[in-house]
C-alpha cells in the first residue's frame, strides 16, 4: 500500500480558504432565507442625520440623539412587527444605540428580525455632470463592515441615485454608480454580509412611464454588468429598485395595471434569475398608493425571484405623524406602523384592497382615488 503524499502548505491553505468561503456563503444564505420569508418585507429606518432631521423638522420634533433613539425604539419594539417584517435597515448611529438596555441588533434578533445597516455616506454632485449624483462611502468600507458585523448587522444597503431630466441620465453617471454599487457588493459579500444593491431611479419630474422604463432598464443592465465584472455572487444579494412609474409631475399618471406591466417587463429583461429577491422602495409615493401598486405587481404573474417591499416613508409616514415626539402617542404610532406593515404583507399575496384601510381601526389616510386607465 502506498502512503498518501503529505498535504502541502499551499493545499492546506486552499482547503482552509474554501472552508471559510463555505461558512460565509451559508451565513449569507441563512440571512437571505430569513429576509425573504413569505409575506414579510424590510423596514428601511436608515435615514441619515440630515434626512431624519428634515422629517422631524416638518413635525417640529427636535432632532436630538435621544429623540432619534426613542423614535427608532418605537418602530422596532412594535409588538407583532415580525409577523410582517423580516429585516430592519438601520443607520450607523442607531446600530450603536441601545434599546431597553440592550444593543439594538440584539433586541431585533430576539424578535426575530434581521438587523441590517446602510453603509453608503450619501450622494454628492458628480463633477461636470449637472444635475447628476454619485454616492460616496467606499473609503474605509472594509473596516466599517467588519465593525458592523461585530455589532450584529447581517446585511447592508447602498443607495445610488439616477435622476431623469431633459438630457439626463448620462451614460457616465449610470456607469459610475453601477461600478460603485458593484464594489460595495463585493466588499459586503467578502465580509459575509448580504448586500442590498439599490440603484434608485427617481420619480421626480414630468417624464412618462415609458421613459422611466427605458432608464430603469438601462440602469439595471449596467448594474448587473458591473456586478458580473466584479465577480459578485448574484445568488447572495438583493436588488432594491423603484417601481416603473410616470414622473410625479407627468400630467398622465399610468394605471395600476400599466405600472405593474412596465415594472415586470423591465425586471424580467434586466434582472438575472439567479438573484434571489427584488425588494421595492417607495420613493415618495403616498403609503396607500405604494401598497396598491405593490399588490398589482405581486398579483400579475409568476417571476423567477422573490418579490417584496423595503419601504421607508410608505411604512413610517403615518407612524411618525401620529407620534410627533410625544411618548403618550407611542402605542398609537406603533398601531399605525403595524397596520401599514400588515397591508403591505397582504399586497405580497395580491390580497390587498382599500377596504383593508378602514377595517383595522388604525389611523387611515384615504388618499384621492387613484386614476385608472
Ligand atoms: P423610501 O421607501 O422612503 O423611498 O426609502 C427606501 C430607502 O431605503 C431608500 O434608500
Amino acid at each position: 500500500m502506498t502512503t498518501p503524499a503529505p498535504v502541502t502548505h499551499a493545499e492546506q491553505s486552499a482547503t482552509n480558504r474554501s472552508t471559510a468561503q463555505a461558512k460565509i456563503s451559508s451565513a449569507m444564505e441563512a440571512t437571505l432565507a430569513a429576509l425573504l420569508a413569505p409575506g414579510k418585507g424590510i423596514l428601511a429606518a436608515d435615514e441619515s442625520l440630515p434626512t431624519i432631521g428634515k422629517r422631524f423638522a416638518a413635525l417640529k420634533i427636535p432632532s436630538t440623539e435621544e429623540n432619534r433613539r426613542a423614535y427608532r425604539e418605537l418602530l422596532v419594539t412594535t409588538l407583532g412587527l415580525n409577523q410582517f417584517i423580516s429585516g430592519v435597515i438601520l443607520f450607523d448611529e442607531t446600530l450603536h444605540q441601545k434599546i431597553g438596555g440592550i444593543p439594538i441588533a440584539e433586541a431585533l434578533g430576539q424578535q426575530p428580525i434581521v438587523p441590517g445597516i446602510k453603509v453608503d455616506k450619501g450622494t454628492i454632485a458628480l463633477a461636470n455632470f449637472t444635475g447628476e449624483k454619485i454616492t460616496e462611502g467606499l473609503d474605509g468600507l472594509r473596516e466599517r463592515l467588519d465593525e458592523y458585523r461585530k455589532l450584529g448587522a447581517r446585511f447592508t444597503k447602498w443607495r445610488s441615485v439616477i435622476a431623469i431630466g431633459k438630457s439626463i441620465p448620462s451614460h457616465r453617471c449610470i456607469e459610475e454608480n453601477a461600478d460603485t454599487l458593484a464594489r460595495f457588493a463585493a466588499l459586503s459579500q467578502e465580509a459575509g454580509l448580504v448586500p442590498i444593491v439599490e440603484p434608485e431611479v427617481l420619480m421626480d419630474g414630468s417624464h412618462t412611464l415609458g421613459r422611466c422604463e427605458e432608464v430603469t432598464c438601462t440602469t439595471l443592465e449596467c448594474v448587473f454588468g458591473a456586478l458580473f465584472e466584479h465577480q459578485v455572487a448574484l445568488e447572495h444579494l438583493l436588488l432594491k429598485t423603484g417601481m416603473v412609474l410616470s414622473g410625479s409631475k407627468c400630467p398622465e399618471q399610468a394605471s395600476l395595471t400599466a405600472v405593474a406591466e412596465a415594472t415586470l417587463r423591465c425586471l424580467r429583461r434586466a434582472v438575472p434569475a439567479a438573484v434571489p429577491g427584488i425588494v421595492f422602495l417607495s420613493g415618495g409615493q403616498s403609503d396607500v398608493v405604494a401598497t396598491e401598486r405593490l399588490n398589482a405587481i405581486c398579483a400579475a404573474g409568476a417571476v423567477p425571484w422573490g418579490l417584496s417591499f423595503s419601504f421607508g416613508r410608505a411604512l413610517q409616514d403615518s407612524a411618525l405623524k401620529t407620534w410627533k415626539g410625544s411618548p403618550a402617542s407611542t402605542a398609537a404610532a406603533q398601531a399605525a406602523l403595524l397596520h401599514r406593515a400588515e397591508c403591505n404583507s397582504l399586497a405580497l399575496h395580491g390580497k390587498y384592497t382599500r377596504e383593508n384601510e378602514t377595517s383595522s381601526g388604525a389611523p387611515s389616510e384615504l388618499l384621492p382615488a387613484y386614476e385608472q386607465k
